[in-house]
Formats: structure tokens, sequence, C-alpha cells
């Protein structure tokens, strides 16, 4: 999302200052080119060759500079930029921007372009807290501005509240939402599913799999980053849901196709990219089972199938993860299941199937074609699948 894009970055006087270089970093390694802007108290916190160092770019602080670039044409960054992003946000800029002033670069800059605007403030609590703040963060998002965080936590202050600059992989989330906004699922509602279920033995024990659910939550992010609105509906996972995306958590296959019944109830497409156990135990025991000499059988019943359960409406691609006679299985699954895609992995090949980065999938459609893709960063398998649900929606008028 963020290749080849003109971003500029305004950067206030905090703490959080230094921050700011990470992400003109992170945004440069993403393939950004990165017009840093500094505000005359963000360079008592930090120096302009930092960030003319991490993007190679020059680094806008005073637009009175005879020398500098902006002098000869004052609105050309705000003019140039596919989104303009303030972070960290200071309580004076904050304010200075409510107020439409234009008497420093950085207020200038957002005054003059018509590209999304997104402000990341950091600054004390009782400062974030104040009705001032509150008012002009309130007239800043009626204007369509996008204020992301502040995270509640430890201050510089040292007490703990609402105040802390986000995470940079939030703001790059936060970019990548803006800048797609206006993608070919803009008005679109996508539900995804994610991660394996856990069915419980006993208060200690459960049934998994191997599901770390990269897979579903790249296509999430991959969905909002053409403007759908995203809800994934997660398996117990250790991954942070992306920004901007509902995330529904769950347990059991149980809780999963029920937060999917309710989830899909008018959405355009769902896609099952989660491993929902197929059987659970016959009884979960109050008590931790205990050791014993003799082995232990297990009596499993089958869960339901939620993708076969499901009623019509919708877009509906599953995932097929096989170890053998994949494409056989995978078109048997089609059928079974009422799909209009389905996604075939082999998850015992080389960077597919679970916990890794990358898959390796075949796409099998309800005719039975096949179109078989190359090894994909899990977020490109995303696309890739959402170029062939927006032709079937497409298809469907
Ligand atoms: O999460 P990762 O570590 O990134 O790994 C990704 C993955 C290997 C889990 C993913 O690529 C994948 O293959 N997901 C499907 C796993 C699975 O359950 O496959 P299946 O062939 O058993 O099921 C077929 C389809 O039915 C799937 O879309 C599944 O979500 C769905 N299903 C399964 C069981 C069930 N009770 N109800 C269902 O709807």
């Amino acid at each position: 999302m963020l290749e080849g894009k003109r971003i500029v970055l305004g950067v206030c006087g905090s703490v959080a200052s230094y921050k700011g270089a990470d992400v003109a970093s992170r945004l440069t390694q993403a393939g950004a080119l990165v017009d840093v802007i500094l505000t005359s108290s963000a360079q008592r916190f930090v120096s302009p060759l930092t960030f003319r160092a991490l993007t190679q770019r020059p680094v806008c602080t005073d637009m009175f500079e005879p020398q500098s670039a902006v002098a000869e044409e004052h609105v050309e960054l705000a003019r140039a930029a596919d989104a303009v992003l303030v972070a960290p946000a200071s309580a004076t800029t904050i304010a200075r921007l409510a107020h439409g002033l234009a008497d420093d670069m950085l207020a200038l800059t957002v005054l003059a372009t018509v590209a999304p605007v997104l402000i990341a403030p950091a600054m004390d609590a009782q400062m974030w807290e104040h009705p001032a703040t509150r008012a002009n963060a309130a007239t800043l998002r009626g204007r369509g501005v996008v204020i992301v965080g502040p995270d509640v936590g430890r201050l510089a202050s040292g007490r703990s509240g609402a105040g802390r600059l986000v995470e940079t992989a939030v703001l790059l989330g936060a970019l990548s939402q803006a800048l797609g906004a206006r993608g070919d699922f803009a008005g679109r509602r996508v539900v995804v599913s994610a991660g394996g279920t856990q069915e419980p033995l006993d208060p200690v024990r459960y049934l998994g799999n191997r599901s770390s659910g990269k897979m579903g939550f790249a296509i999430a992010e991959a969905a909002r980053d053409r403007g759908a609105q995203v809800t994934l509906v997660s398996g117990p996972v250790a991954l942070d849901a992306p920004y901007g995306v509902e995330r529904v958590d769950v347990r059991t296959t149980a809780e999963m196709a029920a937060a999917i019944g309710r989830a899909t109830a008018g959405c355009d497409a769902l896609i099952m990219a989660a491993a929902p156990a197929d059987f659970r135990p016959e009884r979960t025991a109050d008590q931790k089972i205990k050791r014993t000499a003799q082995g232990l059988t297990l009596e499993l019943v089958p869960n339901e199938d939620i993708l076969a359960g499901l009623g019509g409406g919708c877009i509906k691609v599953g995932f097929a993860a096989e170890t053998q006679d994949m494409r056989e299985n995978a078109r048997a699954k089609v059928a079974r299941k009422g799909l209009d895609l389905i996604v075939a992995n082999d998850v015992r090949a080389a960077g597919a199937g679970f916990g890794t980065e990358t898959n390796l999938v075949t796409l099998i459609d309800a005719a039975g074609n096949c179109e078989e893709l190359p090894l994909l960063s899990k977020y490109d398998v995303g696309h890739r699948i959402l170029d062939r649900v927006a032709a079937l929606l497409a298809a469907r008028g």
C-alpha cells in the first residue's frame, strides 16, 4: 500500500518525538517517499539530520528559510502528498490545526492539502483529557481527520493514562487503510475467519491444531487496504488485530459458528481461513483428569460444519488444508460446502500452511477450474483471493 506513496510526516515537540524517527524509517523501508516536517519544538528534542539520513530526503524545518525548496512553492508538499501523518501530535499542534492556522510549515501543509490527514496524539493524560483538547480533536474528526490513539500506559510524567503515541505498526496500518479507502471493496462488508479452535477436555487441557492465524489476519489486512469493512472472527492466536478491523474472539468451533452466523448477516463475502476443530470431546470433565497407569480413551463427536451450514447470500470462500490428493479433495469440498471458491494448500509443502509467512495455494472455482499461484506472502495471497472475490461480486451485479 505504501510503495511509491508520498507521505508527509509532521513531527511535533514531545518526549515521543524520537519515535517519529522510527515511523520515518519504517515508512521508507515500506517504499514510501517521506517528506518530514519538524516543528520548531520538535527540533528541541530531535535533529533534522536523523530524519534526513533515514528518509534520504530534505527535511523541512522553517518555511521562511530562503534556501529551502519550500521557499519557492510553499504548498508543494501539501499538493504532492498522498497522505499527511502527524506523529507525535502535540496539544498545541492539534489546537493549531483545529483552528485552521497556517503559521508554521506543518499547519500550512495540513490546511492546504486535500489528501487524507492522520493525527497521532502524544501528551500527558491531563492535557489529552482537557475539554479544550477534546473539543479540538472532535473538530478535526468532524472534518474527516483520522485520530489514531493515543494509547493508555505509562507517560513521561511517571503517571499512567491516555496519552502515549501508538505503536509504529498501528500508524502504518492506519495509513494503509486511509490510502485504500476508495479501493474496489469500498462499501463492501467482508468477514474473515482465522486461527484454530480449542475444544476443552477438562479445565486445563484442550484439543487444538497448529493454525497461527497468520493467513486469516493477512486476508483481513488486505481487504481493509482495499476499502472493505472487515470483521475478523478469530480463534485463540498470538497476533494483534490489524488496525481498523473489527475482531471477534472465540474459542470453540460452536462459538466460531455462532459468531460467523451473526457477522455474515448482510455481508458481501466470507473467507474461511480458520481451522475449526472437526471433533470435540463428547464430555468435558469438570475437574482435571488425573494421570493413571492405564491409557485414556477419548470419545469424540463431530462439530458442525460452519461453511456447509451457512445459508446463501454472500460469496463463500473456503480453504482446504490437505496432506494428499489436494485438488481432488478440494474440489469435493467446493461441492459439499456450497462454495464459490476454495483455496487449496498442501500444508506439508515448504513455505506453505501452518505458521509460515508465505503460502503456496491453488484457487479452485465452483466449475473446478484451477489457478496455481506461486509462493507468495500471505498478504499477497489475500489480495489474489480478493481479486477473485471482486470478480465474483461484479458478476453478480
Ligand atoms: O493460520 P496459519 O498458521 O497461517 O495457517 C493457515 C492455514 C493452514 C490454517 C490455512 O491456510 C488453511 O488451510 N485453513 C483451512 C483449515 C481447515 O480447517 O481446512 P479443512 O480442509 O479441514 O476445512 C475446509 C474448510 O471448511 C475451511 O475453510 C474451514 O475453515 C471450513 N470448516 C472446517 C471445519 C468446520 N467444522 N467448519 C468449517 O467451516
